[in-house]
């Protein structure tokens, strides 16, 4: 696909009633089109002044196995077409792995240039988690992960492969360009009424001491443009640490590829769980996609256990992408209602089913 028509510019804020906005719907697998079937039903509960319309796609392990496609270039095209994307999870144990995830959902981000991944780590009031003395305002960070570059490029290779000499050779590229853009996105979130001006740099320049190096410098001679952003830097083996020890210390983290995707498993531990941690892979002036963090979940798939608050955080952040914050408001009273008369956070002890708690969250975003 060309990529004139990936990177496309359009306006990220949508004017109110012009035209219905399209949001490309892929439930994927597992128990992607569970939580995603909720997230439309609170969609449409908090649609007011605008009108929507669903491009459904059959994407994921189904499609594969049926037809051996990922992800055909007019689908791609379908999605660059869209305002935004709703995505449940991709993966599939038929599937070996790796196929789905590289040639459908980085290939997306990938192709999209969503070169932002987006995590917010909040922990919601009321919310139980493993680490009993974090209280509830103690998380609250959100974690801008690089989302197509470093060490998830596919750069490298085998040498012998299969003999006792091989040598297998992975390569994290790091562009100057792609490092740019990234914290530039960082520090303008840290700039944010809801931001408290601070960003960390997450990294380990002490043994990645070329690309770590580059991130150190950007986020130095960008600091001057930002002079009200207080700059930090911190190990990612610290960070982690830092993570259960003293997560206040963090507003907005700034991080590598492979970094951001370790970090934002166990920033899912200290919010109370995979069931609730949403993510945003952002191209600022493109088309985004949005998604629960947490995969496919094959050992709940079919039985209503899972948490659908994930996927509904999901849309929230579409939502707010997208500037259609009265709606995006609603979602978040509802997500606070729901988790309020919710036991756990956790697949089969919330005190609901799936669908119970979407009706939850749809009760709470008219309170
Ligand atoms: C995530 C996932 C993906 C990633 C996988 C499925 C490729 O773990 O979104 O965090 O590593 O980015
Ligand atoms: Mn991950």
């Amino acid at each position: 696909m060309s990529a004139a028509v990936a990177t496309e510019a359009r306006p990220r804020r949508l004017g109110r009633g012009e035209r219905p906005i399209r949001i490309g719907v892929i439930p994927g697998d597992g128990t992607g089109p569970e939580v995603v079937e909720e997230a439309l039903k609170v969609l449409e509960a908090v649609r007011e002044g605008f009108d929507v319309q669903l491009e459904r796609l059959d994407l994921g392990a189904e499609r594969y196995l049926r037809t051996g496609e990922t992800l055909p270039d007019e689908e791609l095209v379908r999605l660059a077409g869209c305002d935004a994307i709703l995505l449940g999870a991709v993966g599939d144990p038929r599937v070996p792995p790796g196929v789905l995830e590289r040639d459908l959902l980085l290939r997306i981000r990938f192709e999209l240039d969503q070169y932002v991944n987006l995590r917010p780590i909040v922990r919601y009031p009321g919310v139980r988690t493993m680490i009993p003395h974090h209280a509830d305002s103690d998380v609250d960070m959100v974690v801008v992960r690089e989302n197509s570059e470093g060490l998830y490029t596919g750069g490298g290779g085998f040498h012998r492969k299969g003999t006792p000499q091989e040598v297998a050779v992975q390569e994290s590229i790091n562009p100057r360009h792609g490092v740019e853009r990234l914290v530039w996105y960082a520090f303008d979130l840290a700039m944010r009424p809801d931001r408290r001006r601070k960003l960390t740099l997450v990294h380990k320049t002490n043994v990645l001491t070329f690309a770590g190096d580059l991130y150190r410098r950007v986020v130095d001679e960008m600091a001057m443009a930002f002079p009200e952003v207080e700059t930090d830097y911190v190990h990612v083996d610290a960070a982690c640490l830092y993570l259960i020890e003293d997560p206040a210390r963090f507003d907005v983290i700034v991080t590598d590829n492979m970094f951001g995707d370790i970090l934002t498993d166990l920033g899912a531990v200290i919010q109370g769980g995979m069931g609730i941690a949403a993510g945003g892979n952002i191209n600022p002036h493109g088309v985004s996609m949005f998604e629960p963090i947490g995969g496919t979940a094959p050992s709940e798939t079919g039985k209503h256990t899972i948490n659908p608050l994930a996927a509904i955080g999901a849309l929230l952040l579409l939502l707010e992408e997208l500037g259609l914050d009265a709606a995006a408001e609603r979602v978040d009273r509802g997500i606070r209602f729901a988790v309020s008369k919710m036991s756990s956070m956790r697949a089969g002890q919330m005190g609901f089913d799936t669908a119970e708690v979407g009706a939850l969250v749809i009760e709470g975003t008219t309170t």
